[in-house]
């Protein structure tokens, strides 16, 4: 009975909106006995109200500060929720895996794994074939460790130069985070692993992040940061959304009727399940507001998915059917992805996904400024590195996200901070030095080691050299938004005494976020390197000396000051800790470069920069359009004497009549000296569109392209399309 009921239901749910061809939102037939719906929908009607409420109720599966002691587990992560061996439903054994498998506070003793650069180097590579393949080789790691799900696939919009996660996510642009963040959990699931996608939605800092209540119109929303989750979700599928700690218009993130019921479920015909993030719940009637699971249930007040919600229930206040509801997405989502049989299986070959990391984090790397020094000529005789604990590593960034490498830190800085989880804030440096690459990559060359704690002493010994690396970094962590643009700890001063004293000055940025660099007319170089992972030293010296072709590309506007940026400080900086504040986005969809070109004012760098050692020539835009699918083509060529990949940019520039700057299409194509290649970019229509309360609108007229080196440089091919009136979809 309660299977043929679900498969009404499915069927009733299979017209699940397609709104952009090839990336239809789920549909779901019911065909067969392997149906995850009909599965969850039998499995759940055979499981009694305790094992109903197990399922929905997760744990931290360790001893935690200020926590009740836990029954210790075999292989500790962040979170659990325990199964029903009885029906086949394994326990949830979740891990942090934002940029690799965590192992929190060293809970399995000596267990390592390959550290991913930065989500903002991933988004920088422009490219989703990596993002997959970065992917499958966390779950493998994941897998091998009986880890079947995921906490990973950040989305949130980088809104703030300063947001304590922004080196998490995917940067500014919807189209791009939504693309990555897709691509990435694909290449999760396809292992059997869940991936979640968090932190749904508007996250976008950390001071004050359990209070601070995010105000934004409906429809600023949909277009900006709720697009990149609805483009993540189309295209990943992820078994699972988390919810963030904050508030949107003034409910809970976690207890969101709009958010999570309205848009999630309703809107986008989202059939998997909401879990909370770690401490995120306020009640128990979060379950009616559209939460599935409490996550880390001793981190919040109650563990309010057991008794309390039992107690609703009983009472008649919130409905039985809900319950059943949030259990039969948990199983959906079990089934559909192949976790509930997932076999733990040991990595074979680490020595590939060293060089993953290592081509990744390369690939991540964005070449900001070159006087032509790049890359480094193999005569250089005495070569100076400076600063960045360049000797030992590379900066990581801290927080759930971070990830114990092979052989463990090469530096602690235990750092601290005023409250919870900031008050266990360390600077990890992750090993692979810089310095010892660099000496691998010039044997014949005398390289050298300065700290740059005494900028004066540094100076004197640039003096001597051929040629000085000064490696800076900008350590940024969850929990610690960043309060100011300059580079902490005088690294500024630093720059510029070797800069005075060596013309020949690279500088490379190891940071979590934009920051500004006064000295960029007196140095030779920069390269903008993020936190580059457990392979960071080897990737820095391959596109130092030119053994990889930079391509990277900013997927986030570096402000020329705070003042261009729609926010000037942390919002409830300086606060103490519960104060509740209101935080107004008031460029509303006009996240990141769009606030730039809205008001014409010029950042230090714009989103889509990027130098190369080659050169590129795009020509010949055209539009077409069939039916529904519009798509772009264009030809890319390498005109110059090395391979390396362009990241093809286009941009609206011009909606019905309307001023606009949005990207609307991206590739990446590598080329060998010489070659082209035809590009085909599809257009996802909602890009053209804007949101009118209830559906997408396409406004009638003319429709302007443009193909850009950046958000700010346009070249001159331009393409028009004549659009009719119209809505998008069903
Ligand atoms: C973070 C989440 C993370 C969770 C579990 C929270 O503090 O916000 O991103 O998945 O902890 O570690």
């Amino acid at each position: 009975m309660a299977a043929r009921q679900s498969a009404m239901a499915a069927a009733l749910l299979s017209f699940a909106i397609a709104p952009f061809p090839g990336h239809a939102l789920q549909t779901y037939s019911s065909s067969s006995a392997s149906d995850p719906d009909i599965r969850a929908a039998a499995v759940e009607a055979a499981l009694t109200d305790e094992e109903r409420h197990r399922l929905l109720t997760g744990y931290v599966p360790f001893a935690f500060p200020g926590m009740p002691p836990v029954e210790p587990v075999v292989n500790p992560s962040s979170g659990r929720v325990r199964g029903v061996p009885r029906l086949g439903i394994p326990d949830l054994v979740e891990s942090d895996a934002s940029l690799g498998v965590t192992n929190p506070m060293g809970v399995r003793p000596g267990d390592t794994a390959t550290a991913l650069p930065s989500g903002l180097a991933l988004a920088a590579s422009f490219n989703p074939q990596l993002a997959e393949e970065t992917g499958k080789l966390v779950a493998a790691e994941a897998r091998s460790r009986g880890f079947n799900v995921l906490l990973a696939g950040g989305a949130n919009l980088t809104r703030d130069w300063f947001g304590g996660r922004n080196f998490e996510y995917l940067g500014e642009d919807p189209l791009l985070a939504g693309v990555m963040a897709g691509a990435s959990i694909k290449g999760v699931q396809s292992k059997g692993v869940v991936s979640t996608l968090k932190h749904f939605s508007l996250n976008a800092q950390e001071t004050l992040r359990d209070t601070a209540n995010a105000r934004i119109e409906d429809a600023a929303h949909r277009e900006s940061d709720l697009l990149a989750f609805q483009i993540a979700i189309e295209r990943g599928r992820p078994g699972s959304i988390m919810c963030g700690y904050n508030l949107v218009n003034g409910a809970y993130a976690c207890e969101n009727d709009h958010l999570l019921n309205k848009v999630l479920k309703q809107d986008w015909g989202y059939k998997g399940w909401v879990m909370s993030d770690w401490g995120a719940v306020h009640s128990a009637q979060a379950l009616v507001k559209g939460l599935d699971q409490q996550s880390g249930s001793q981190l919040d007040k109650q563990v309010w998915f057991d008794a309390p919600l039992k107690a609703e229930i009983v009472a008649g206040r919130i409905p039985k059917s809900r319950l059943s509801d949030a259990v039969r997405r948990v199983l959906r989502s079990v089934f559909a992805v192949g976790a509930d049989k997932l076999q733990p299986q040991p990595v074979t070959d680490p020595a590939l996904h060293s060089a993953l990391a290592r081509r990744a984090a390369a690939e991540g790397m964005v070449l900001l400024k070159n006087n032509g020094i790049l890359p480094l000529a193999n005569d250089a005789r005495s070569i100076l590195v400076v600063g960045g604990f360049a000797n030992v590593g590379v900066m990581s960034g801290w927080g759930s996200s971070q990830v114990t490498p092979k052989g463990g830190y090469g530096a602690v800085v235990p750092l601290g901070g005023r409250s919870g989880f900031s008050e266990l804030s360390r600077q990890n440096i992750h090993p692979s030095a810089p310095l010892a690459a660099l000496k691998a990559a010039f044997p014949k060359a005398a390289v050298s080691f300065e700290s740059g704690y005494f900028p004066e002493a540094a100076a004197a010994y640039a003096a001597k050299a051929d040629l000085v690396i000064v490696i800076a970094t900008q350590w940024q962590g969850e929990s610690i938004d960043a309060s100011g643009l300059n580079l902490p700890n005088g690294q500024n001063v630093l720059i510029e005494a070797v800069a005075a004293a060596n013309p020949n000055t690279v500088v490379v940025l190891e940071t979590g976020n934009p920051v500004t660099m006064p000295w960029l007319n007196n140095v030779s170089a920069v390269l903008q390197a993020w936190y580059p992972g457990s392979e960071g030293g080897p990737a820095i010296a391959d596109v130092l000396t030119g053994k990889v072709n930079p391509a990277g590309r900013l997927p986030m506007t570096f402000p020329a000051s705070v003042d261009q940026a729609p926010r000037s400080v942390p919002p409830g900086q300086g606060d103490p800790v519960g104060t509740r504040i209101d935080i107004d986005y008031v460029e509303g969809a006009n996240v990141g470069y769009r606030w730039y070109a809205a008001r014409g004012t010029k950042p230090l760098f714009a989103f889509g920069h990027g130098l190369s050692y080659t050169s590129f020539e795009q020509q010949g835009l055209a539009m077409s359009r069939r039916g529904r699918r519009i798509e772009a083509s264009l030809a890319v060529a390498n005109t110059g004497s090395r391979s390396g990949a362009e990241v093809s940019q286009l941009y609206l520039v011009e909606a019905a009549g309307r001023p606009v700057r949005k990207l609307v299409g991206f590739a990446r194509t590598e080329l060998e000296p010489g070659a082209s290649q035809r590009v085909k970019l599809e257009i996802d229509p909602r890009l053209l569109a804007n949101w009118d309360g209830k559906e997408w609108l396409v406004a009638g007229g003319t429709y302007r392209f443009r193909l850009g080196r950046s958000a700010e440089e346009l070249l001159d091919q331009e393409a028009i399309l004549k659009l009719d009136a119209g809505r998008i979809h069903p």
